[in-house]
Parts: C-alpha cells; structure tokens; sequence
C-alpha cells in the first residue's frame, strides 16, 4: 500500500529531526561556503542510532559525512566551473548533497542529486534548501543526454556496485557526457579512468584512520 500524503509528510519530519538531532550543521574542510549536517564523531551515530536505521531498514549513515573522493570532486567543480556551467547535472550517489552543491554553486543549471538511500534523500533536501528550485532529489538517475554532465563522489568502496558504476560512467561517456568522479584510493576504483586532478584532502580520523589522504578527480574520457 501507498501511503498517503499526511503519512509520507510524517515520515520526512521524523527523518528531518533525526539528521537535525544527530548532527551538527557545520562548514565542510577545505569549502567553507558549503554548511552541511555532519556527524562530529563516527561512533554516536554509528551506535547510538542504529535502533532508528534498523527499525526503518536504513544503510549505515553515509549521508552524515563529507567523503574525501566528494571532497575533491567538489573543489574541482568549484575551480574548473566550465566542467558544469549551464549543464544538466546528476551528482550520482550524492550522500550528503556536497558535490551537487557545489555544482549548483559553479553554476550548473540544473542538478539532480541521486541516492538509493531515503535518509540521505532528506538530508540532501536540507542540506541543499537554499538551491531548491535548482537541486533535485531522486532515487535513480534520469536520462542522460550528450552534453550533460554526470559526477561521482567516492563510490568505488564495493567490488560489485564499483564494478556497475564503473561500466554506466563508461557508457555514460561514450555517448557524449562529461564525467567526473572523485577518489581517495578505494580498492575498486577503474584503473583505466584518466587523472585529471590530484589534491590531498583532510578526512575525519574515525573513518579512515588518518587525517589526510590523497585524492583523484578521474574520467573515462
Ligand atoms: C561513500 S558515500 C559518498 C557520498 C558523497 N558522494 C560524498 O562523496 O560525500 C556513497 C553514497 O552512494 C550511495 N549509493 C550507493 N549505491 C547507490 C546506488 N546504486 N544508487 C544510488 N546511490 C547509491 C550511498 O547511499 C551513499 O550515500
């Protein structure tokens, strides 16, 4: 059964306190422009929280962070702005919202943000309110046409997913759009991607175990 419109609205109140109560709304590293509801420490929200994840069959509170491969992927949209100027854009497996923010920041003219993830969907909305007639939230991507421009922040963490991902963005590319994602060394990220861009970038200790990585913006291009 679908639910109805009061019940679909109840629901997104009680995921919005949830990200309200469980963040911090604060600038992210590197793009103090950028404010997003952030997790202050990995452990409370990973812990404490996962009676409300299960009970709502949620996965683990990737939203809750800036990534460094979405780090990097942001600063480069924001320092090359012709990459999004006036383009279509669909920041695929969005999180947070960081890089279609910032894609909206450079100038884009439109932008999807794309996550499976119902939870991270309304903190996207939160985080991206003051674009709301230019950021789009969805579950899937939409069509892709020549000329778009389709970015990825830090999505090669899983063999199979990585593996799909990879083969779209190849598709993707082949068929004229821009593609540009963002990584910090995972172990399934495509090895025949081009570099366009290295940074070091800061990350959260409790996630990676060490304060700086080194990251790359690649295309298949
Ligand atoms: C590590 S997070 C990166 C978030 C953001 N891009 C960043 O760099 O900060 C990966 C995100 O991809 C999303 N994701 C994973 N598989 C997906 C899929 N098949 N479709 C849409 N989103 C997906 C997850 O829900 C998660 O929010």
């Amino acid at each position: 059964m679908t639910p109805r419109g009061t019940d679909v609205d109840a629901v997104e109140k009680e995921r919005e306190r949830f990200i309200v109560t469980q963040t911090v709304l604060a600038p992210v590293p590197l793009l103090p422009n950028i404010l997003l509801y952030q997790a202050t420490s990995l452990s409370p929200l990973w812990t404490e929280s996962q009676e409300f994840l299960e009970r709502h069959e949620l996965d683990p509170p990737y939203w809750a962070f800036a990534w460094p491969g979405g780090i990097a992927l942001a600063l480069y949209v924001l320092g090359h702005p012709e990459t999004v100027r006036g383009r279509a854009v669909v920041d695929f497996g969005s999180g947070s919202g960081l890089v279609a923010i910032a894609a909206a920041l450079a100038g884009a003219a439109s932008v999807v943000a794309v996550d499976r993830d119902p939870l991270a969907r309304t903190a996207i909305r939160l985080n991206s309110a003051s674009w709301k007639g230019l950021v789009g939230v969805a579950a899937e991507p939409p069509p892709i046409s020549r000329g778009d421009c389709v970015l990825g922040g830090d999505l090669f963490y899983e063999a199979e997913p990585a593996r799909t991902f990879s083969e779209w963005f190849r598709t993707l590319a082949k068929l004229g759009a821009q593609v540009f994602v963002g990584d910090p060394g995972r172990a399934y990220v495509p090895q025949d991607f081009r570099c366009v861009e290295e940074l070091e970038v800061p990350t959260m200790p409790d996630l990676e175990s060490r304060d700086r990585m080194l990251a790359r913006v690649l295309t298949p291009q």
